[in-house]
């Protein structure tokens, strides 16, 4: 097989970029190890940046996230038993969707495929090769047949797990690292959510969110150790928690529990995101803990970035953008990654805390209550930083 760009992975990053490619002209195929059934189930992060939803809106793919999405302008920050409202709008004059990310993928899955696009799912044994020459390949394994793609470029969308990046040259990348001493138990419930927009609760026995995938399905998630056996947390030790955890400052209504699993927490950048040919984007290059939903958001951010790139490339032969990659994207990752340390540093129970710490949380949630310009600050970021 041949093509421009050989995009490995299905996730957000790949199907974004295979669509933005799509609408330049420049053609790609997605190789992808899972099932397309798969990847339209697997349950992850909810929130769309305003400029992201405006992205899908504006490339044709927003059509049902603009009937089923839920528009916030604000959301709430709960602590000593009070809550307190940020208005987004009013402070930076945006919003934010929610909207699940299995359905973003539903959503370029079908109309990559309505353009005549092609997805190979269920690959085995993906290679990249020759991505320090000008003509790399793709290799892997299908319907028990070995295949190649050879390409211009690879796009390594493959996710953290995935095998792009480990297959920059031998000292190529630097890491930068950070593990949390929690981790996140997340719950799908049949239950209306406590209120129409989502709630972020600091209390003694941990951080709690309220979130929500429609005004039936409650999305909802508690601090755990970062281990947790989701056998440990029967279904009504999950409500009791989420219960105490609200405070008081709104009633929860209980439902069936569709899906539990727990997430652990981890800030991951690597440096840098391309090596000839291969260019890393999403979770493959960086990884954010939950905490502000970052996560698809960046990947999004990185593929825009990319397939302009790639379009300057192919349209004007020109080079900066595609050089520039790396540097473009770490800026906002970078940035992305300071303000989920933060947002998660100061929600969260931390296991080896002095009382200090806990007073300094209290204060420094107290001064965003109340303080117009902090609450700028965090509106301006978790509505998603300007993106040119
Ligand atoms: P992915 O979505 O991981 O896609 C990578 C794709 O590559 C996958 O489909 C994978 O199957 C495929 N792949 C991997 N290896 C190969 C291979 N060798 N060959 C072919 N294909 C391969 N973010 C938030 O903001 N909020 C949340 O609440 C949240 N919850 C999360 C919960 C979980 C359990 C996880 C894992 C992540 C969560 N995230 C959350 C993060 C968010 O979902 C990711 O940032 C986002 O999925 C990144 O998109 P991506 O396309 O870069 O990677
Ligand atoms: C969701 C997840 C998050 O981590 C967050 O900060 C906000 C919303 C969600 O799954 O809806």
């Amino acid at each position: 097989m041949r093509t421009q760009v050989g995009i490995i992975g299905a996730g957000p990053a790949g199907l974004m970029l295979s669509h933005l490619l799509h609408l330049n002209g420049i053609d790609s195929i997605i190789v992808e190890n899972r099932s397309r059934d798969y990847i339209e189930q697997r349950i992850r992060a909810g929130l769309i940046e305003q400029w992201a939803a405006d992205m899908l809106t504006e490339t044709g793919v927003g059509a049902r996230m603009q009937k089923e999405g839920m528009f916030h302008d604000g959301n709430y920050l709960c602590f000593n038993g009070e809550a307190h409202h940020l208005n987004f709008r009013k402070l930076v004059g945006k919003g934010i969707t929610i909207y699940g990310q299995q359905e973003v993928v539903k959503d370029l899955v079908a109309q990559r495929l309505a353009d005549g696009g092609q997805i190979i799912f269920e690959v085995d044994d993906t290679k990249v090769h020759d991505i320090g020459t000008d003509k790399p390949s793709i290799t892997f394994r299908h319907d028990g047949k070995d295949q190649r793609i050879d390409c211009d470029f690879v796009a390594g969308c493959d996710g953290f797990h995935g095998i792009c990046r480990p297959a920059f040259p031998a000292g190529a990348l630097t890491f930068y690292d950070r593990e949390y001493p929690f981790g996140w138990l997340g719950i799908l419930s049949e239950s209306p959510p406590p209120d129409e927009e989502l709630i972020y609760a600091y209390h003694d026995r941990g951080f709690a969110l309220y979130t929500m995938r429609s005004p039936t399905l409650a999305r909802l998630y508690i601090q755990v150790e970062p281990d947790e056996d989701v056998a440990n947390w029967p279904d009504d030790r999950i409500w009791d928690e989420l219960h105490t955890r609200l405070g008081g400052t709104r009633k929860l209504q209980e439902g069936p529990i569709l899906q539990k699993g727990v997430t652990a927490m981890r800030s991951f950048v690597c440096e840098p995101m391309q090596t000839g040919r291969l260019f890393l984007a999403g979770d493959a290059a960086h990884i954010v803990p939950p905490t502000g939903a970052k996560g698809m958001n960046l990947a999004l951010a990185d593929v825009r970035m990319l397939a302009r790139a790639l379009d300057a490339f192919y349209k004007m032969k020109k080079t900066e953008l595609l050089e520039g990659y790396s540097k473009t994207c770490l800026e906002r990752v970078w940035k992305a990654q300071r303000f989920s340390w933060w947002m998660t540093q100061i929600f969260h129970v931390f296991p080896d805390e002095v009382p200090f710490d806990r007073r300094r949380q209290l204060a420094e949630l107290d001064y965003i209550a109340r303080s117009r310009a902090a609450q700028t600050s965090l509106a301006e970021q978790y509505t998603g930083l300007p993106i040119e």
